[in-house]
């Protein structure tokens, strides 16, 4: 038998996805990439926005001429899904799982799966976190710290989709990172780069150990690697986390720290519990402890009734923080969330027209932050090549390009700034 996955949305899904394969392996399915060809599609979806929702619509439309080759396709929904959509998903798919309930599904593919999707299944709170993950890339591990949240920002999904929030064990997470961290590992041949995941990571809690707390036990396995981390809350990043960043060696100096919006009026009522100005001087704080740390942030243009003003405001914050990077949304409502009892009031012309300010601001300063680095010396992780040509991240999650014509694939390599573009910066191997 043989199974596919397709995953949409964040890292922490991968991440999942990473849990689901190694859990249809042990039944002795084997892993496709071609669609066509599967006997079990496995989907886990995102809920963000309701663009990453519609392709799961269209998934179903394509399940539909599969079918007609294929009679005894079995197809499961989980991920993030919305109780609305779990409804409505349930006509085109055979069975719709909460992703705690992953464990359940050697169960659900020997039974006949509409059969099982009539019960609501119970899940085990949490314990799917420590399933040991088929990991997607040998050089780069994703672990994921906590799952859930309990912040209710007015426009997200996650407090619906993923529920409350929910730390694991901080022992069991230190031996994932062991052990795949570790060069003779059977798993991972020692990863270079670990992620720590959570929809919060800054609200990490495992009875006295906090996130920094955890940051700095990590940061204790030996080995050669680096350790980065997502998502942050504004309001959770506090001075203790910045002082562990800036003295944890292995902890890059790189930092996404979402604001979402540059007006306090906006703040507020997406229910974010911090002013433009905490945030500034977060940023200060971070800027004077760590000096070469790279910033990125999210940012939601649109948001029901963000005038053009407030806009401004989000416009001006940019222009005075230089970010290296953003990740710019226009507002989709979301079904139960607090913001879609709002009239989304901005037209999709104008949300485009903030989003193109945003990022021309973006270009800009992330350039010229890009320029003062010509010359100077970075070590890079690689993670894809095009012929001679390989692409990485360096510490600051900089996207670089180097020539070489010996594989360099999983290598940290040093390398030395030449030129620069806004989002990717060219370079040459020196060691
Ligand atoms: N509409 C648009 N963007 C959203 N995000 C979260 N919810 C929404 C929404 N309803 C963005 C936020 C968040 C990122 C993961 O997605 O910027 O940080
Ligand atoms: Fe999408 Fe959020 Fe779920 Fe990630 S956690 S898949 S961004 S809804």
């Amino acid at each position: 038998m043989k199974y596919h996955i397709i995953t949409y949305g964040c890292q922490m899904n991968i991440s999942d996805s990473e849990r689901i394969a190694t859990i249809l392996d042990s039944v002795k399915y084997k892993n496709t990439s071609n669609l066509k060809e599967a006997d079990l599609v496995v989907v886990a979806m995102c809920s963000v926005r309701q663009s990453a929702v519609n392709r799961v619509h269209g998934l179903v439309e394509k399940f539909k001429n599969i079918r007609k080759n294929n009679k005894n396709l079995k197809t499961i929904l989980t991920g993030c899904v919305l109780k609305k959509d779990k409804n409505i998903f349930i006509k085109g798919f055979d069975c719709v799982l909460d992703i705690k309930n992953i464990k359940k599904i050697p169960k659900i593919i020997k039974t006949n799966p509409r059969h099982i999707s009539r019960y609501r299944l119970k899940y085990d709170e949490g314990d799917y976190l420590d399933i040991t993950p088929k990991y997607s890339n040998k050089f780069s591990a994703n672990v994921p710290i906590m799952t859930g949240c309990n912040n209710f920002c007015a426009y997200c999904v996650v407090p619906y989709t993923r529920e409350r929030e929910i730390s694991r064990p901080a022992k069991n997470i230190i031996q994932e990172i062991k052990n795949i961290t570790n060069p003779t590992s059977p798993r991972l041949r020692g990863a270079k780069e670990i992620w720590l995941l959570g929809q919060n990571v800054n609200s990490y809690k495992d009875n006295s150990i906090n996130f920094p707390k955890l940051l700095r036990t990590v940061n204790d396995i030996p080995g050669e690697f680096w350790i980065r981390f997502t998502s942050s809350h504004p309001k959770d990043f506090n001075d203790e986390a910045i002082k562990t960043m800036a003295t944890c060696k292995k902890v890059t100096p790189y930092l996404n720290l979402p604001v979402q919006a540059g007006d306090d009026k906006v703040l507020k009522s997406m229910n974010r519990h911090y002013t433009v100005k905490d945030y500034k001087n977060k940023i200060k704080k971070l800027r004077e402890k760590i000096k070469n740390i790279a910033l990125s942030t999210d940012i939601i243009v649109g948001f029901p009734g963000e005038t053009k003003k407030q806009f401004e405001n989000t416009a001006k914050l940019f222009r005075e923080i230089k970010f290296d990077m953003a990740y710019i949304n226009k507002y989709s409502p979301r079904t139960g969330t607090a913001a879609a009892k709002l009239k989304d009031d901005v037209s999709i012309v104008e949300k485009k027209r903030r989003e193109k300010v945003l990022t021309e601001i973006l270009k800009q300063t992330a350039l010229e932050k890009n320029k003062k680095l010509i010359g100077k010396e970075t070590m890079v992780l690689i993670d894809s090549n095009r012929g001679d040509y390989w692409f990485g991240k360096n510490e600051q999650y900089k996207t670089i390009k180097v020539k070489s014509n010996k594989n360099i694939l999983g290598k940290l390599v040093k390398v030395k700034i030449t030129e620069v573009a806004p989002f990717t910066l060219k370079a040459k191997i020196i060691k």
